[in-house]
């Protein structure tokens, strides 16, 4: 049985830290594990030009502690009307995505997209530029079942941007289903997709064991079993389309324990431990590398990472919550056992 393996050291194509004080908390998880991550644009108003992004990623660089090595690469967010040229100037800038939030899909998404038409003249810019689009995949349309909102996203949404943009690459960030994963495993070499821990690990039933626990509620909400066993397929298959995206996504532990609980798992503080958990399970701990530290910069174009990291056997008990600003953060499995560790 392996009890220890030693990895390129990781990236998270898909993460969270909002702003303010939250920093203080929340960069140092991540800077801990992985060597970058894509930073998400949902703040409050969101990022939506180059100069804003820069301010941004100052704030964030300015919140890893000393000694610890961590690159933000930062992300646009997507309006009806981001004009193509504040493309250039992200890319100029060192930008190198934006994010499509369907208008009203999840947290902070009311100034999301309300019709993708509207976006073409810059989706043509970022297709020129090399900028990725990042994709929350779902459709908001209350007709809809929240259940099949992926599905139908693929459909009716997908497919035809993909038509109409061929050669712009674009992640399906967090994909949740066997639809999800079958239209990417399908498609060609400009589509991806991210998977997060809490996927691979859980099916809905964790959000109602017991009673309705908020701390697994996320957007795309968790699906059935059969839908999560197709996700760890795909993240254990060795195909460099799926790659590691924590999307880690912190609240204040009282906004997610309130009447209409805010969508997020906060992971970062033990990502990995998760994902080699989730791997271990299928006895694919060897495909792990690839997933967490490789397939994700070859999509992007960047240069894989050097250094390493080494996750043991062994197991700990996360904090039950950590300082969160003003308020609390309660991290999933806070208080339970996890049988991997990441060495120090
Ligand atoms: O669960 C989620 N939380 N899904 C998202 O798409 C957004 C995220 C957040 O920002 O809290
Ligand atoms: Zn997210």
């Amino acid at each position: 049985m392996t009890r220890e393996i030693t990895l390129t050291r990781p990236d998270d194509w898909h993460l969270h830290v909002r702003d303010g004080a939250a920093l203080e908390t929340v960069v140092p998880h991540t800077a801990a594990q992985f060597a970058r991550a894509i930073i998400m644009p949902n703040l409050k108003p969101p990022v939506t030009t180059a100069a804003q992004a820069v301010a941004y990623r100052d704030r964030i660089r300015s919140a890893v502690p000393a000694g610890m090595a961590f690159e933000p690469l930062m992300t646009l967010y997507l309006t009806d009307n981001l004009p193509p040229d504040e493309i250039r100037r992200a890319k100029e800038a060192g930008v190198v995505a934006v994010k499509l939030y369907p208008a009203g899909a999840t947290t902070n998404s009311d100034a999301g997209v309300t019709d993708i038409r509207k976006t073409y003249a810059t989706l043509e810019a970022m297709q020129r530029e090399g900028i990725l689009l990042l994709v929350h995949g779902e459709v908001t349309s209350p007709d809809i079942d929240l259940f099949d909102r992926e599905a139908v996203f693929i459909e009716e949404q997908l497919m035809p941007l993909r038509r109409d943009f061929p050669e712009l690459k674009v992640v399906m960030e967090h994909i949740t289903t066997k639809e999800a994963a079958q239209y990417v495993a399908s498609a060609d070499r400009y589509l991806g997709a991210t998977l997060t821990a809490h996927h691979l690990l859980y099916n809905r039933n964790a959000i109602f064991t017991g009673g309705i626990r908020p701390h697994y509620y996320c957007l795309p909400v968790l699906k059935r079993e059969t839908h999560r066993v197709a996700l760890v397929a795909a993240a254990t298959s060795g195909n460099p389309k799926f790659f590691l995206g924590t999307d880690s996504a912190p609240h204040p532990a009282h906004l997610k324990e309130h009447a209409t609980g805010c969508a997020g798992c906060y992971t970062a503080h033990a990502a990995m431990e998760m994902y080699a958990e989730a791997f271990d399970a299928v006895g694919a701990l060897d495909k792990l590398e690839g997933f967490a530290s490789f397939f994700g910069a070859d999509f992007y174009g960047l240069p894989r990472n050097t250094g390493t990291i080494t996750l043991r056997k062994e197991s700990w008990t996360p904090p039950e919550s950590f300082a969160f600003g003003e308020a609390e953060l309660k991290p999933l499995r806070s208080g339970e056992a996890l049988p991997w560790r990441l060495a120090v």
